[in-house]
């Protein structure tokens, strides 16, 4: 814990990617592990094009039923440290693979979102991207202007990453000192990758999270515990 105070004291530029597990002690539930949304439901049948294509009803039911958990959900104590840490230091990244928005409800303000936000929807026919916040969405599945179905505003498995935001986030990986695994399984490519091209750059890789990752063994420091609590330890 005190080595890695330090390395965060002395950093110029600092990136972090958070997961599921950083929106855990707001009450956002996980996908992996005993209590995870992935052992409930079956990823192919609510997260790909090909369910949306086959029943757009029960997709969006599924989403409109965890904007509502969101919508109720507070940023934490992991979520505020974050937001303390961006104002210390020159340059701060905050990747975030969490569609909760609860990093800017926070306060972070160099945010990417690599797999969008629950928040966006946007159009299959004419691409038309916005924001609603409306929970439960007055009609399932909602529609655009033009008439077609909208579809949320995250990215589904098979789809690619938004090319700007991960452009960046490549970047932030890249250029860190000290680079933050926090709250994720790591088994989600390309978002896992940026642990290794920040190491391959030569960031200092810090892990926390409340059990050992499969990436765990390569990085450089791994802090066991829940970031609600660790990470105001370690910016205190
Ligand atoms: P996972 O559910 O795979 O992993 C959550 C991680 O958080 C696990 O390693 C837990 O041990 C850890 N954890 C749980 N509670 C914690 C706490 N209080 N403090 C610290 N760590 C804690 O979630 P992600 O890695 O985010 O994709 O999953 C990656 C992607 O897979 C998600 O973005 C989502 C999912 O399919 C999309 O929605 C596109």
């Amino acid at each position: 814990m005190q080595v890695v105070r330090e390395w965060l004291k002395q950093a110029r530029s600092i990136a972090a990617l958070t997961g599921a597990g950083v929106s855990a002690e707001s009450g956002v539930p996980t996908f992996r592990g005993s209590s995870g949304l992935w052992k409930q439901y079956r990823a192919e049948d609510l997260a790909t094009p090909g369910a949306f294509a086959r029943d757009s009803r029960l997709v969006w039911e599924w989403y409109d039923w965890r904007r509502g958990l969101i919508a109720q959900a507070q940023p934490n104590a992991g979520h505020r440290a974050l937001v303390q840490l961006e104002e210390r230091v020159p340059s701060f990244t905050l990747i975030t693979q969490n569609v909760d928005g609860l990093h800017e409800l926070a306060g972070s303000r160099n945010v990417l979102e690599v797999h969008g936000s629950i928040w966006n929807v946007r159009c299959i026919s004419c691409a038309r991207e916005r924001v609603d916040r409306r929970t439960p969405l007055p009609e399932i599945p909602p529609k655009c202007d033009c008439g077609a179905v909208l579809r949320p505003g995250i990215v589904w498995f098979g789809e690619p990453l938004p090319q700007r935001v991960w452009q960046d986030a490549e970047a932030a990986a890249r250029t860190a000192e000290v680079f933050l695994l926090i709250g994720t399984s790591s088994v989600v490519y390309p978002a896992a990758g940026l642990a290794q091209i920040a190491k391959a750059s030569g960031a200092r890789v810090v892990e926390i999270n409340i059990a050992e990752t499969v990436l765990s063994e390569s990085i450089d420091e791994f802090l066991q515990g829940p970031s609600g609590e660790l990470l105001p330890q370690l910016i205190a």
